[in-house]
């Protein structure tokens, strides 16, 4: 595979963003693909104020940010990728849109081009058997924030190649990531054991076990994790927790994994977490 030096990600969500932000910080032309022109205004901004969080702490020189923020280019016309090396998919977590988004980007991209997902549990194989090239086509899953969380997981489906798997994993080193590779099963590696332990978190609330401060404070203090399980749920998106335990439960075809009636409840109440400014806690 040729030099990365064009790469493009379409969705510009929070893990969207973090990734284009990676990419413009790591030197490489990146175009954010949005359909919403207010969301890649959002994004632009977001992606300003990391770069100058950076800055301010001396992790990065404000030439080098100013530079970062010069090579990124926003659209809303798919046919700009076609001159990409890369392009991440960030969009809704949805089958479907995104079979059918990755079939668009095989008939626009050059034909070396590899096509990455970023999601974080729906199959790369049949991804891939939207377009003519699936051995092109790889998942690399990013953890959010993208821009701070060192890791990156990448998945290979069943028909990627050696050469996918070496640019994707170099391509993550570039941005300063760890790599972990794992096959192509629902939830791959981390969602696989951190969403367990989050369903187990909404039942050990939903059973009257202990409060939410309570069920928080004992994982982040008991186990040293950064956030209690219910905080993490919130930042990740009680949707995005949801849509991952069905993704568990059907495709592994076990009854451990049944989403938590409470959180299906959050979900359909539309308390969807820190996006929406309330969750399991209110932020507003
Ligand atoms: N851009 C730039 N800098 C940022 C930033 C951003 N978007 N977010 C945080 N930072 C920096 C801060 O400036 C700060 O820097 P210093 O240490 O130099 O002061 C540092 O990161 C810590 O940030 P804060 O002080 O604001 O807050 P914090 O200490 O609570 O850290 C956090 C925030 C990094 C998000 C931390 O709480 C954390 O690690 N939480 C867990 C996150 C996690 O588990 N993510 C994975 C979710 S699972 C996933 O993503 C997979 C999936 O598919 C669902």
């Amino acid at each position: 595979m040729a030099d990365i030096k064009t790469l493009a990600v379409v969705g510009s969500g929070q893990m969207g963003s973090g990734i284009a932000q990676l990419g413009a910080m790591y030197g490489l032309d990146v175009w954010l693909v949005d359909t919403d022109p207010d969301a890649l205004l959002r994004a632009t901004n977001s992606i300003s104020s990391s770069i100058q969080r950076f800055v301010s702490k001396s992790h990065l020189s404000q030439v080098a940010g100013s530079d970062a923020l010069r090579r990124l280019k926003c659209t809303s016309n798919l046919e700009d990728l076609h001159l990409a090396d890369v392009i991440i998919e960030a969009i809704v977590e949805s089958e479907n849109v995104k079979k059918k988004l990755f079939s668009e980007l095989d008939k626009i991209a050059k034909a070396s081009t590899i096509l990455a997902s970023n999601t974080s549990s729906i199959s790369i194989t049949r991804l891939a058997s939207a377009t003519s090239r699936p051995r092109q086509v790889i998942g690399m899953h990013f953890m959010n924030p993208p821009p701070i969380m060192k890791l990156v997981e990448i998945v290979r489906g069943a028909n990627t190649s050696d050469e996918t798997f070496s640019a994707t994993k170099a391509l993550a080193e570039r941005f300063g990531k760890i790599v972990i590779c794992s096959q192509d099963y629902s939830g791959f590696i981390v969602n696989r054991i951190l969403m367990p332990m989050i369903n187990e978190a909404f039942f050990t609330l939903y059973t009257g076990v202990a409060t939410k401060e309570d069920i928080d404070t004992g994982m982040k203090l008991g186990t040293n994790h950064p956030m209690g399980p219910l905080e993490l749920a919130d930042f990740i998106g009680l949707d995005v927790c949801l849509s991952i335990m069905r993704v568990l439960h059907v495709g592994l075809g076990d009854n451990k994994y049944a989403p938590c009636p409470l959180l299906v409840q959050y979900v359909d109440a539309g308390q969807l977490g820190r996006k929406r400014g309330i969750g399991v806690y209110d932020y507003r």
